[in-house]
C-alpha cells in the first residue's frame, strides 16, 4: 500500500517535471503581519496549538525496549515518556503527585522505577505510586489516586505523540489523518539518534515557514545548496500534514522499470512536514539518513527555539562514516543558522515596525497556505470537540483518496 503510494506521488511528480510545471494553491493568501507580532495573538498559539495538538515527544528508537524513558520539557512542562513491560509507550506529567517536584532528570535512561529527589516518593514506570517514605507517619492516602498523571499518547510508526492537556479529548489517530501510516515507508522504529542541536531563531511560525517553502532555495540558498534546486514545489498533504518535494528530473529514470520494481528508497525524497511543528527533512535523497526539527515558541512572540535530531538507518560505526555523517548534520544546521533564521529575525524586526502589516503568500507556496490555514482554523477552534470535527475531513479526504486507489 505504501509503496503504492510512493509510485503515485512519483508519477505526480514526474508528470510535472515533463510539463514544466508544479502544484498551486487556488488563490494568492494574505495574513497580517501582526500574526508574527501580537503577543496575544502568539498567547493563543500556544493554548490553543501547542496546548491541544498531539506534539512529537520521543522517537521510539530513543525508547527502544522495555524500562527505557526519555524525560524532557514541553511548553514549559515536564514530561516523562516510558516504555512499560508490555511494550507500550506513556507519556506523564513529570511531576511528582506529593508535593510538585519534578521526578526524573531531562534526558534519557533505563528505569522502572522514578523516585522524586525530594521526600523519595517513588512511582513505577507505570505511572503507579509504589512507594512513600515513612508511609504510616506520612499518614493515609489511597494511592490509586496520586499515580503520576497520564498524558494522552499515541505511538505509530517510529514516533511517540502526546498532548500536554491530560484532559485532552483529541481523537490523535484522527489529528494524524492517515499520515502515521505514511510514515511507515521509513521504518523509523528501528532507526538510530547520531546527534541533536538546538538552535534560537525568531517567531515560531516565521521560522516554521522556512521549512515548507520551496521558493527560497534558490534564492537564499545559492551560496551552499540552492543550485540543485528549483524554485517549484510539489505539495501532498493528509489533513494538516505534508510532503513537499520539488520537481525532480532524476525521477524520470524510474520510468525504464515497471512501477512494481521503483526503488522505495528513490521516492522518499523532500521535507515531511508535520503539523503543527515539526518536519522530517530527507538529507541525501538516499532515505537513509533524515533530519527530525521541532520549532517551539520561546518565551515571547519574537523567539523560538528548535532541536534537531540527526537519525540514520544503519547505526554507523565506522569513524570515516561518523565523520562523514557529522559533516552533513552539521551542515544543514549551519544553514540554518546562518542561513534561515537571519531572515527570521530580520523579518521579525521589519514587521515589529508596524509600517506594513500584511504578508502574502504566492499560489506557488502551497506549504506555506496550508500550514497557516490550518494554524488559523485550529486557534479558532472552541474545543477538542470541534478540532476533531476539522480533522475529521483531513481523515476522510485521506480515506477517499485510498478507495480510489484500491
Ligand atoms: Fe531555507
Amino acid at each position: 500500500m505504501n509503496h503504492k503510494l510512493l509510485v503515485e506521488m512519483t508519477r505526480h511528480n514526474i508528470a510535472h517535471v515533463k510539463a514544466d510545471t508544479a502544484d498551486q494553491s487556488n488563490d494568492i493568501l494574505e495574513i497580517p503581519g501582526s500574526f508574527y507580532t501580537d503577543p496575544e495573538r502568539w498567547a493563543s498559539e500556544c493554548r490553543n496549538v501547542f496546548g491541544r495538538l498531539p506534539l512529537v515527544v520521543a522517537l521510539s528508537s530513543e525508547i527502544a525496549e522495555p524500562g527505557m524513558y526519555r524525560a524532557a520539557e514541553f511548553m514549559n512542562r515536564p514530561v516523562l515518556v516510558a516504555r512499560r513491560k508490555d511494550g507500550t509507550a506513556q507519556a506523564f506529567v513529570n511531576m511528582c503527585t506529593h508535593r510538585g517536584a519534578q521526578i526524573v532528570e531531562d534526558g534519557k535512561g533505563k528505569a522502572n522505577r522514578f523516585t522524586c529527589p525530594y521526600h523519595g516518593w517513588t512511582f513505577a514506570n507505570t505511572g503507579q505510586l509504589i512507594g512513600v517514605p515513612s508511609a504510616k507517619e506520612f499518614g493515609e492516602i489511597d494511592r490509586d489516586c496520586f499515580g503520576l498523571t497520564h498524558l494522552p499518547t499515541f505511538e505509530h510508526n517510529g514516533f511517540v505523540w502526546a498532548v500536554l492537556d491530560p484532559a485532552s479529548q483529541l481523537n490523535i489517530k484522527q489529528f494524524l489523518s492517515g499520515y502515521d501510516d505514511v510514515l511507515g515507508v521509513f521504518g523509523f522504529e528501528s532507526w538510530h539518534v547520531f546527534g541533536r542541536k538546538r538552535l534560537e531563531s525568531a517567531n515560531w511560525k516565521l521560522t516554521y515557514d522556512g521549512y515548507v517553502d520551496f521558493y527560497h532555495l534558490p534564492v537564499l540558498h545559492k551560496k551552499t545548496f540552492g543550485d540543485k534546486f528549483s524554485n517549484r514545489a510539489i505539495s501532498f498533504n493528509w489533513g494538516p500534514h505534508q510532503r513537499i518535494v520539488t520537481p525532480d528530473p532524476s525521477l524520470l529514470k524510474l520510468e525504464e522499470k515497471p512501477e512494481s520494481e521503483w526503488d522505495t528508497k528513490k521516492m522518499l525524497k523532500g521535507v515531511w512536514p508535520m503539523f503543527p511543528n515539526a518536519a522530517l527533512i530527507s538529507i541525501d535523497g538516499r532515505g537513509d539518513a533524515m533530519m527530525f526539527s521541532q520549532i517551539f515558541p520561546g518565551d515571547s512572540v519574537e523567539n523560538s527555539y528548535s532541536t534537531h535530531v540527526f537519525i540514520t538507518e544503519r547505526e554507523l560505526t565506522r569513524q570515516e562514516e561518523r565523520d562523514a555523517a557529522e559533516e552533513q548534520f552539521s551542515f544543514l544546521v549551519r544553514v540554518l543558522a546562518e542561513e534561515d533564521y537571519p531572515v527570521c529575525y530580520d523579518i521579525q524586526k521589519n514587521l515589529n515596525s508596524g509600517v506594513r502589516d500584511k504578508v502574502v503568500f504566492g499560489r506557488n507556496e502551497p506549504g506555506g497556505q496550508i500550514f497557516h490555514g490550518w494554524v488559523d482554523r485550529v486557534v479558532r477552534a472552541s474545543s477538542d470537540e470541534e478540532l476533531n470535527m476539522l480533522f475529521a475531513e483531513g481523515q476522510a479526504e485521506n480515506e477517499s483518496r485510498q478507495t480510489e486507489n484500491v
